[in-house]
């Protein structure tokens, strides 16, 4: 059975997972780096990459040992190659090519958004191809039809901000610090959506993609007013993020074609109103509805090792001088959307 070392350092989290071909993830660890980016209430690049770079060899380390194995256990080693910021994916990328060149494995340059895209098949052996994604992270909101490994059809996307990202903004602008999103779902818990009208941007629109700008400008001014209670703010910001995503879901279904599952992942994933709802709708529509676990949704190094394992079974591996892609899309052929703000 294939044994396959992940690595992700795309963005504020160091990671490093022993996965194995029968869906059993050996040994993981991650590395947060909450703490060293929350003064800036932000990501700050420079710091990650210099993190990323202290951290990643001793957890490797740790993967290993706690696994009892080496190197020369492995049947590759695979690295997130993009999307993401360039000097965290250069620290990982770089380390990988070097395990894979000194114990003569074959390396993988796994696409970041392939690993959340096949996630749930690591946790579930049933999931089966093709099914429709919302891809939902802090840097991506995306509804893609999953025909294979590597195989993915754009049907949607953002025309400004991630859905991941429009939580962390709102959460901000509520004072509830950095990272933001896991916050706002807790105090939405004490608040009433009725409480406070936000608006659905593109709901009922003819084509499937989504739009948060404007309402984090929304959350931004019904905090102003001084008159609401911040956890009706969150609570009403919830609601309509999931209102918003609903409806341009139930769009894309009726545009994906024969799917065997309504699929959610990424990091907004972990949200239980967000999975709760998307439940009922996959229901609605007498689908099957796969959400992985919790910890599989926020960035991780298992996602990755799996994605690795995928594509080692499709017999694909690349060569040790592929270069760190910072904009990678999954589905190269998808048109830039009209109203992106997207430059000739
Ligand atoms: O997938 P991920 O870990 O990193 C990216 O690839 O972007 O996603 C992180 C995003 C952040 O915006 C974070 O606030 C959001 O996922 N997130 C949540 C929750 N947990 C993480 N958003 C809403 N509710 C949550 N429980
Ligand atoms: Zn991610």
């Amino acid at each position: 059975m294939e044994i396959v070392l992940g690595i992700e350092s795309s963005c504020d989290e160091t990671a490093a997972a022993l996965v194995t071909g029968e869906r059993v993830v050996l040994a993981q660890r991650i590395a947060s780096q909450d703490e060293v980016h929350r003064p800036y209430g932000g990501v700050v690049p420079e710091i990650a990459a210099r993190a990323h770079v202290e951290r990643l060899s001793p957890i490797i380390a740790e993967v290993l040992a706690e696994a009892g194995m080496t190197l020369a256990d492995l049947d590759a080693v695979a690295a997130t190659a993009g999307p993401g910021l360039i000097g965290g994916v250069m620290v990982g990328l770089v380390t990988a090519k070097a395990l894979a060149m000194a114990s003569d494995k074959p390396l993988i340059a796994i696409n970041h958004l392939e690993g959340h895209a096949l996630s749930p098949r690591l946790a579930d052996a049933t999931l089966n191809f093709p099914y429709l994604l919302l891809l939902v992270s802090g840097g991506h909101c995306q509804l893609l039809v999953v025909e294979g490994v590597g195989r993915y059809r754009r049907l949607a996307t953002t025309i400004d901000d991630a859905m991941g990202e429009a939580f962390d903004k709102s959460a901000k602008i509520l004072g509830l610090g950095y990272p933001g999103g896991p916050a706002l779902e807790r105090l939405a818990l004490e608040g009433d959506a009725k409480a406070v009208r936000l608006p659905r941007p593109l709901l009922g629109s003819e084509e499937p993609h989504f739009s948060f700008a404007g309402l984090k400008s929304a959350v931004m001014r019904a905090y102003q007013t001084g008159e609401h209670k911040h956890a009706d703010i969150a609570a009403a910001f919830q609601q309509a993020a999931i209102d918003c995503v609903i409806d341009r879901t139930s769009c894309a279904l009726a545009s994906a074609g024969q799917v065997t599952a309504l699929v959610v992942a990424g990091g907004v994933a972990a949200n239980m109103a967000v999975r709760s709802a998307l439940e009922t709708l996959a229901a609605a529509h007498g689908l099957r509805f796969v959400a992985p676990p919790l910890a599989l949704c926020t960035d991780n190094a298992a996602m990755i090792g799996w994605a690795g394992i995928e594509r080692l079974r499709m017999g694909q591996n690349d060569s040790l001088d592929i270069a760190p892609r910072p904009r990678w899309p999954l589905d190269e052929s998808a048109e830039p959307v009209r109203g992106a703000g997207v430059k000739a």
